[in-house]
């Protein structure tokens, strides 16, 4: 089924060399031994047509995906953030809801004058770029943009099969916000589709699960955690249980859209341990990734202990 899907759609542009960049980050890795993790982040689009005007999005904006990627880089992992372009990213997430050009000022009235941070911006602006040149001082982090599913869909295939090499000690954080319709390629218009036409029907089909070969084939050593979304509670967990019995990974992240920032809830086949955060720690800055990694680095650490403790 998957593989069926991946083979009639087309890959992304420049997959080979994405492949190789992957292959050295990951090798240099290896060399300093740190683990890696492959972050997934935002939604994928559906398009609607072949030259693509109209597609179908998600609400996801990847503030999960950019902020677990801080906290793994600050507990040592080096990251491939796999993530939908223009969505939040690591480190400049913080600055999101700035104008660029109101944190700038000119030093000086006369034509060349140097550019320069306005002073009550200096503060917070020296943070994140203290981090972020650790990042790229130590090459930990590795971007890799996607738009639409199946650009998604094969990348991920690509990321995690180069991942195979590093067995236990890869973790997968698939944290995408993953379409589960499409329209396939043979039922799709190659143009625009007019509005002259009247008004607009769609049939979709399933998108295949792609948990099922990741899994089983293309990176079957690694520790794999997925995400359940829901919007009914009364669900939330039996439909994490389900998905740990069927893909038969490690551990599924199980949240509700509207609280999805202030409580997640850890399941595995035995265990199902509830995270969440005080009102006091949102409003002074923390956020529940930070705990979220912290329990995951745990897990992963035991995961790849020889006796498992
Ligand atoms: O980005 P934010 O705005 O911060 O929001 C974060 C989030 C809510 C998107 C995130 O926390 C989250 O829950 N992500 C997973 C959303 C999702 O796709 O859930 P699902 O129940 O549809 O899928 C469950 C799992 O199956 C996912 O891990 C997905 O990677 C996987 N999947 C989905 C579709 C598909 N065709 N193949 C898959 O393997």
């Amino acid at each position: 089924m998957a593989a069926a899907f991946l083979n009639q759609t087309s890959k992304p542009e420049r997959l080979d060399e994405k492949r190789s960049e992957i292959l050295d980050f990951i090798e240099q890795q290896k060399q300093v031994d740190r683990k890696v993790v492959l972050v997934t982040s935002g939604g994928t689009t559906v398009p609607l047509e072949s030259k693509t005007v109209r597609f179908i999005d998600n609400f996801s904006v990847g503030s999960r995906g950019a902020a677990s990627t801080e906290y793994f880089l600050k507990k040592g992992y080096a990251v491939v953030f796999l993530h939908r372009n223009r969505s939040l990213k690591p480190f400049l997430r913080h600055l999101s809801t700035y104008n660029f050009l109101d944190l700038l000022e000119l030093d000086g009235e006369n034509q060349d004058a140097p550019v320069k941070v306005k002073s009550e911006h200096q503060k917070r602006l020296s943070s994140i770029l203290r981090d972020y040149e650790q990042v790229q001082r130590d090459r930990s982090l590795l971007w890799v943009e996607f738009q639409s599913l199946s650009e998604y869909l094969h990348l991920l295939q690509m990321c995690s099969t180069c991942l195979q090499g590093l067995g236990k000690s890869a973790m997968l954080y698939l944290a995408a916000a993953v379409a589960d319709f499409y329209i396939p390629k043979d039922q799709m218009p190659e143009h625009k589709i007019q509005s002259a036409e009247g008004p607009l029907q769609l049939s979709l089909q399933l998108v295949p699960k792609m948990l099922e070969p990741l899994v089983k084939e293309w990176v079957p050593e690694a520790f794999v955690v997925s995400f359940k979304l829901e919007t009914n509670k009364d669900i939330l967990v039996s439909k994490s249980l389900q998905a740990l019995d069927k893909y038969q990974h490690q551990l599924v992240i199980a949240n509700l859209l509207e609280t999805r920032k202030r409580e997640v809830k850890l399941v595995t086949t035995d265990n199902c341990v509830d995270i969440s955060m005080t009102t006091e720690e949102l409003s002074s800055g923390h956020e529940i990734e930070e705990k979220i990694v912290r329990e995951l680095a745990s897990l992963h650490s035991k995961f790849c202990s020889p006796d498992g403790h």
